[in-house]
């Protein structure tokens, strides 16, 4: 045991000697760890009479603390050099040149959707987003598109479980609102739907804006006169325009309503209609007494349009030199 009164001095002597963190971690297991000198003295000690281990005891856990603080101690030197040393390495030199931040630029679909918004709050529309994830009976069902009718097979869903689902079309909004609200009533809906889809012209997510009126004496020509509207606003011009007669299950009469590219041919931008009396009756509105017309429009679509972009996937693959081409006014 005569080393013990050695020993502080020799641990002392190489804590202070130890110049980095890895040589004082390795002299922390020599000392406390788990088979480290400390506790083979312990274990030593087993042998040794109550009257030596009380003395003895003590001697070796009064050295144990002593080495326990001495090494933090070092630590914290370590550190504070290690960090001294950093900063003035590192000295921000102030007169090296600024980098260029690139800004971006509002997305062509985001600047569509604001002018849409805008061009239907004055006229009264109001504008909510609603659910991206919806249930068979908001996206089908209620909108007369019972299980096994053809019209569900061109949807290609997307099926989270064996009810819910992404939304396919944003007219699921049609039936939230008009359960939700009384008539009269003037809505857009603007938001992402999704289908299994991808090429040229399909992306498995893209954009619709639904529009529902429903009032008193609603009839085919209100559609008319504010579809002719929209398009001529959206456009900045008189583009040709035409309804052509179709089918949703939603919708009697139905149509589809196709404008002139500048190549001359007829390219669909919607559907509208005439709100189909059964979905009335699903959202227990009196169809002797209000009428009720709707439409949804491509979004993608009518921007491809206008700024003559010929493949829809350049939208979503984030190219910053893509998004800048667009100065808007
Ligand atoms: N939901 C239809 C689709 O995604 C578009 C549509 C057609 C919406 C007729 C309507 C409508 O509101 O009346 O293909």
């Amino acid at each position: 045991m005569l080393m013990l009164k050695k020993l502080w001095h020799i641990i002392k002597n190489e804590i202070k000697n130890s110049h980095n963190i890895e040589i004082l971690d390795q002299i922390k297991v020599k000392y406390l760890g788990k088979n480290g000198i400390f506790n083979n003295y312990m274990k030593n000690l087993k042998s040794f009479s109550f009257e030596e281990k009380k003395k003895y005891g003590v001697i070796i856990n009064t050295i144990k603390k002593k080495t326990i603080s001495k090494i933090n101690e070092k630590k914290t030197e370590l550190n504070e050099s290690i960090l001294k040393k950093r900063i003035q390495k590192e000295k921000i030199d102030v007169s090296l040149p600024g980098r260029c931040i690139q800004n971006g630029s509002i997305h062509p679909i985001n600047h569509s959707i604001n002018f849409i918004q805008n061009f239907f709050n004055k006229l009264g529309f109001r504008s909510v987003n609603g659910l991206e994830i919806e249930d068979e009976y908001h996206n089908f069902d209620a909108l007369n598109i019972p299980k096994n009718h053809p019209a569900r097979d061109n949807h290609d869903t997307f099926w989270l479980d064996e009810n819910r689902l992404l939304r396919t079309q944003t007219s699921t909004m049609q039936i939230r609102i008009m359960k939700s609200e009384k008539p009269p009533m003037r809505f857009i809906f603007p938001g992402k739907v999704y289908r299994n889809d991808y090429d040229s012209t399909h992306t498995p997510m893209f954009h619709q804006v639904e529009g529902l009126i429903v009032d008193k004496n609603i009839n085919f020509s209100h559609l008319k006169w504010i579809i002719y509207n929209f398009i001529y606003s959206f456009f900045n011009k008189k583009v040709s325009l035409r309804f052509r007669p179709s089918y949703f299950p939603f919708t009697t009469p139905s149509s589809e309503v196709d404008i002139m590219s500048d190549s001359k041919k007829w390219l669909e931008i919607l559907g509208c209609g005439m709100v189909h009396p059964l979905v009335l009756k699903n959202v227990n509105i009196d169809s002797n007494i209000y009428s009720a017309c709707a439409f949804g429009l491509g979004v993608e679509r009518i921007t491809m349009l206008r700024y003559g972009i010929s493949d829809i996937r350049s939208f979503f693959e984030n190219d910053l030199r893509f998004i800048k081409q667009f100065k808007y006014i």
